[in-house]
């Protein structure tokens, strides 16, 4: 690994072990989220198309869990390596919980959409979305009663992939958080990474499928390591 006082420019990848201290499900835990629902029936644009009221009220349920939910020490100290860092930082996360800004950090990009966020598909506006979308209110700009979450669904594409490949070309150590490293493009990221000869972490209770293109592991929980590692980057 790079020497800690070369690095300038980090880009971190956060997944659901990222949450799971705060009691968010993960998605491929034994009973987790893709254990307990099929992801046919509520995570694909067919599944919405077909049976709009099941995944409304999937969703429905999932951000109103969210919201009370707190973010755990790993976010908290994200927060303050973002607010501390000089450099460059992107934290690009996978999950839609909102936990990385309720505990401070700014430079945050949601890959895979935002739970409290409704997509207008008549007007492509984007609503900041706290209550249900089962009873079809309006679209608060168009008035149309088109909202959806906006969560990317498998099949769709993930968001903002141009300016994550741009981040992790002028980045100097890409980290890997609480992510199982079954999810592509997300998955990916190491890859390009180690084409580009930047350094690479992974932080996750056990090793992910993708551990290998990893330069370095650190197993534990999110809760322990990261506050860990964060003290390190801050005070090397
Ligand atoms: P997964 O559920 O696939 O993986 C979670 C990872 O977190 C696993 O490798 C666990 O070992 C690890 N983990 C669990 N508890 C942890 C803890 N306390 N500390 C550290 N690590 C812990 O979740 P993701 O990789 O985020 O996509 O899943 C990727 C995508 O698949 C999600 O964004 C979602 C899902 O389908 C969409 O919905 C589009």
């Amino acid at each position: 690994m790079a020497a800690m006082n070369a690095i300038r420019n980090i880009v971190i990848l956060t997944g659901a072990g990222i949450s799971a201290e705060s009691g968010i499900d993960t998605f491929r835990s034994e009973g987790g989220l893709w254990e307990q629902h099929r992801v046919e029936d509520v995570a694909t644009p067919e599944a919405f198309a077909r049976d709009p009221d099941l995944v409304l009220r999937f969703y429905d349920m999932r951000r109103e869990s969210i919201q009370t939910k707190l973010p755990n020490p790993a976010h908290e100290a994200l927060a303050r390596l973002d607010r501390q860092w000089t450099g460059g930082l992107l934290i690009v996360t996978q999950n839609v919980d909102d936990l990385h800004e309720r505990a401070g950090a700014r430079r945050v990009l949601h890959m895979h959409g935002e739970h409290l966020n409704a997509w207008c598909t008549a007007c492509d506006t984007r609503s900041r979305w706290t209550g249900p979308l089962i009873d079809r209110p309006e679209c608060p700009a168009c008035r149309s009663r088109a909202l959806r979450p906006d969560v990317v669904w498998f099949g769709e594409m993930p968001y903002r992939m141009d300016e994550i490949y741009r981040a992790l070309r002028e980045a100097d150590l890409f980290v890997s958080i609480g992510t199982s490293g079954a999810v592509y493009p997300a998955a990916g990221l190491v890859q390009g990474a180690r084409e580009l000869g930047i350094a690479t972490l992974e932080l996750n209770l056990e090793p992910s499928q993708g551990s290998h293109w990893f330069q370095e592991t650190r197993l534990g929980r999110a809760s322990a390591i990261v506050p860990e590692w964060i003290d390190e980057m801050l005070n090397p």
